[in-house]
Order: C-alpha cells, then structure tokens, then sequence
C-alpha cells in the first residue's frame, strides 16, 4: 500500500514572517518525509477552487485574499499518519485556540493569518496534492537512503 501523503502550504504571512525552515523542520523533526515543495503565486480563482467548500462562508472573500497576497509553499509530505498528524503539529484553526507547541500556537494570534495549511483527510489530501501538483511528484522512497550513513 503507497504511503499516506498530505499537502501542507505555508501562507503568505508564514513566508514573510520567515517560518519556511521552522515549518520544514518540525516536519522533518517528526519523521516525515518531504516529498515535493515550490513557492508560488497563486491566481485568485486557484485559490477559490482550492478553498472551494468554504465558498460559501464569510470569510471567504477575505481568505481568498489573504492567500493570493505574496507566494505561498506548496509540499507534499509522506509518512505514517501524516494527514492527522501533520493537522496535530499545526494546531486548532483559530491560533488563539491552538496549544502551545504547535506552529499557529506557537507563531500566530489571529484566525485570518495563521501560517499554515494542511490537508483534514486523506481524500482532501489526495485532491490537493493533484490540484497543486498536476506535473507529478519527483520519484524518492523513503527506503532510499544511500547517502545517508
Ligand atoms: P478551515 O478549513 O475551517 O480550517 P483549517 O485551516 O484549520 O483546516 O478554514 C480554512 C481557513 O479559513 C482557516 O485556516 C482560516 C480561515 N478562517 C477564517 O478566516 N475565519 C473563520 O471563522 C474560519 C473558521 C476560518
């Protein structure tokens, strides 16, 4: 059975805050292995179609906003549980809700700007690693370790 996979993406402020490494590291820190990362611009009706089920939520507009305001990081990141453990490092939505030791309780106050997206189930998960990653992910098992000694 292929390994589970979530998509994670570091939000305009997370990128301007200078958290990309802080992010990777917790990840990799955890065990995960990073499968595939770019940081890009993203068109207004991409992020629409990427937030597509809260479109009918207030904040939508303000979200869809925010997210196409400066690059972002896209990732793949593979490994055991990685869906509802990566949503375990990242923290409850609204960061003043968030436990100290997770990325939006430990670097945001403010629902609006809270760093960081990942996948909340394997199927969504599957959906936005093809919506971000049409072009495929690079080929690297996590068995590959020939230069790690
Ligand atoms: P959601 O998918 O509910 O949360 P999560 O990112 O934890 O999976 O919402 C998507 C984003 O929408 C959330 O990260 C921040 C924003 N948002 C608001 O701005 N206001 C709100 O009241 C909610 C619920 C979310």
């Amino acid at each position: 059975m292929a390994a589970e996979q979530t998509f994670i993406m570091i939000k305009p402020d997370g990128v301007q805050r200078g958290l990309i490494g802080e992010v990777i590291s917790r990840f990799e820190k955890k065990g995960f292995y990073l499968k595939a990362m770019k940081l890009q611009n993203v068109e207004k009706s991409f992020a629409e179609q990427h937030y597509a089920d809260l479109s009918s939520k207030p904040f939508f507009g303000g979200l869809v906003e925010y997210i196409v305001s400066g690059p972002v990081v896209a990732m793949v990141w593979e490994g055991k549980s990685v869906v509802a453990t990566g949503r375990k490092i990242i923290g409850a939505t609204n960061p003043l809700a968030s436990e100290p030791g997770t990325i939006r309780g430990d670097f945001a106050v403010d629902i609006g700007r809270n760093v960081i997206h990942g996948s909340d189930s394997v199927e969504n998960a599957r959906k936005e690693i093809a919506l971000w990653f049409p072009e495929g992910l690079a080929e690297w098992s996590s068995s590959q370790h020939c230069w790690v000694y």
